[in-house]
């Protein structure tokens, strides 16, 4: 059966740029009641602006106390998207800062959980979470060992998830190399020879738009019988 998403409640948590704002843009298309949150404020307000309907909360999916607040404000809901991670933990083994992971890990892993476990009591039994991972999980690429353990953490746990929260459905949504703002730690010259170079090693030939993600989260959103899934939206990454 396929949800009609018309006036249902959806929290995107991390949904002012990216992959979480597309998916935003999206599901509005669909006439649902679509809440944001993300810790920039000019970007919450830069969204708010332009799609006057949303709702934009500034909320720090890292602060288990604001969590708990703003979900018992919210209250009773359908859909959780978590789009929410920090840019840290990748680079080669021998020289990685474990420092460096501990940040990616409570920036993304321990955000995304903190996120679910705040949610879960206003969640309609009938809704559905889909967290969005990463095709660093099971890509086997060098440099990305510590972006794999992050990302493939927060995968494992999905169909126990599944199991555990039924008949609530949970899903992961892991996308490849994706034109967002997740990349701009990297300066312009950097980043397009980065997306020059993963262009070669995708079967498309060429890296992935947060559009075509966010068709990826609908479809788990939309779709009631997808349960415990982890959906690659990585073009074929190799
Ligand atoms: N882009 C890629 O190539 C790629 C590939 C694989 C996986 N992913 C994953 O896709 C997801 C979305 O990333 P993106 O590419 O769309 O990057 P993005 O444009 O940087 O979006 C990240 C969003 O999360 C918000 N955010 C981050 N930390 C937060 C926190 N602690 N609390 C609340 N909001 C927070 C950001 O807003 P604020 O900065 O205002 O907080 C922003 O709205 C991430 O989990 C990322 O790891 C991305």
């Amino acid at each position: 059966m396929l949800n009609n998403l018309q006036h249902q409640k959806i929290v995107i948590a991390g949904g002012s740029s990216g992959i979480g704002l597309a998916t935003a843009k999206l599901l509005l298309a669909q006439n649902a009641s679509i809440t944001i949150t993300g810790r920039d404020q000019s970007k919450l307000e830069k969204v708010k602006n332009e799609f006057p309907t949303l709702k934009a909360v500034h909320l720090d999916s890292s602060n288990t106390q604001s969590l708990q607040k703003f979900f018992s404000e919210n209250g009773t809901f359908q859909h959780l998207v978590i789009a929410v991670s920090g840019a840290k933990g990748g680079g080669p083994f021998s020289t990685l800062s474990l420092a460096d992971l501990r940040e990616g890990f409570e920036a993304k892993f321990w955000a995304q959980l903190q996120t679910i476990q705040a949610a879960l009591p206003y969640l309609q039994k009938d809704g559905s979470i889909t967290t969005v991972t990463a095709t660093s999980s099971s890509a086997r690429l060098p440099g990305t060992s510590g972006l794999a353990a992050i990302n493939g953490s927060l995968e494992i746990m999905v169909p126990i998830l599944a199991k555990e929260l039924q008949p609530l459905r949970i899903n992961a949504v892991s996308p490849g190399v994706i034109d967002t703002d997740w990349w701009n730690f990297l300066n312009e010259q950097d980043k397009k020879a980065t997306f020059e170079q993963f262009s070669k090693q995708v079967c498309v030939g060429r890296i992935g738009k947060p559009e075509e993600v966010a068709n990826a989260i609908f479809s788990l959103i939309s779709n009631t019988y997808i349960n415990g899934t982890i959906l690659s939206c990585d073009g074929g990454l190799k």
